[in-house]
């Protein structure tokens, strides 16, 4: 999908709702099936990660499409060119409508993924062209750990840009990034090309262990494509309220 594809999908005819992406960070299929049927009638995204997709794998993907979902597989593929693509064809053929892998796996296999969606496409007709979005440089990682760990010099802001403009060369999408390097993404990358931005709190909620937040509002008006919340809604005493509460706040 270019760009202006994607732009369909996010522009105005969207509700807000379908922009929100909530992260079923669980260990297993019970946890989050609890929340599904807390959340039952919204129209929001799921994110399936690491945690869940390992313990629960493609059974429950399909269970959230089953369900009407939109659902983001966030498993940050790196690895060799020739098993992302793999990787990124089997993702395709099961169903999901946006995928990642790391930027730092370089332009070749940032192609390379890019190809395995076209070739599951081409083998599956009637299979929905996913989302490909970069990871950028985690919003984990301090200028110290970039510097001296890492071994890249500059801020972690110039390590987004580059990553974003090396994900844009290779054809992807869009990039995962903090919301407050939207405005700097848009400005390389085009207004067309995707922004998925965690690192959400609503106002007065708790922190966790993200440091650089912003409100869901705040994050729509820099202009970010996706929002993804987790803990604010599936840790709050009454889930299904949380996230009625974080609609209301974009109106
Ligand atoms: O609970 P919380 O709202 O902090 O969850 C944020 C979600 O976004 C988690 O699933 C986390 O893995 C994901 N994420 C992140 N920062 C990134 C990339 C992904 O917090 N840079």
């Amino acid at each position: 999908m270019t760009g202006s594809d994607t732009q369909h999908q996010t522009g105005a005819g969207t509700q807000l709702v379908e922009r929100i992406i909530v992260a079923l960070d669980y260990p297993d299929a019970s946890g989050a099936e609890k929340l599904l049927q807390q959340l039952k009638g919204i129209p929001c995204y799921m994110k399936v990660g690491m945690e869940l997709f390992y313990a629960a794998g493609p059974q429950f993907v399909l269970r959230l499409k089953e369900e009407g979902y939109k659902v983001f597989l966030d498993v940050k593929m790196h690895d060799i060119p020739n098993t992302v693509k793999g990787g990124s064809a089997s993702v395709t053929r099961l169903g999901v409508d946006m995928f990642n892998v790391h930027a730092a796996g370089g332009l070749a296999m940032m192609q390379a993924a890019r190809e395995g969606v076209e070739a599951a496409l081409a083998g599956s007709p009637g299979a929905r062209r996913p989302i490909l979005i970069g990871v950028t440089q985690l919003t984990s990682t301090s200028r110290a750990v970039l510097n001296d760990e890492i071994g890249l010099a500059g801020s972690v802001e110039d390590a987004v840009l580059r990553y974003a403009g090396l994900a844009r060369e290779a054809g992807l999408d869009g990039v995962v990034a903090s919301p407050l390097e939207v405005p700097g993404i848009k400005a390389r990358c085009g207004p067309s090309f995707v922004t998925v931005t965690p690192g959400i709190r609503p106002a007065g909620a708790e922190l966790g262990d993200q440091s650089r937040v912003m409100t869901p509002r705040e994050a729509f008006a820099q202009g970010t494509d996706y929002i993804v919340i987790g803990r604010p809604v599936t840790a709050a005493p009454d889930p299904r309220e949380a996230l009625e509460q974080i609609v209301a706040s974009l109106y």
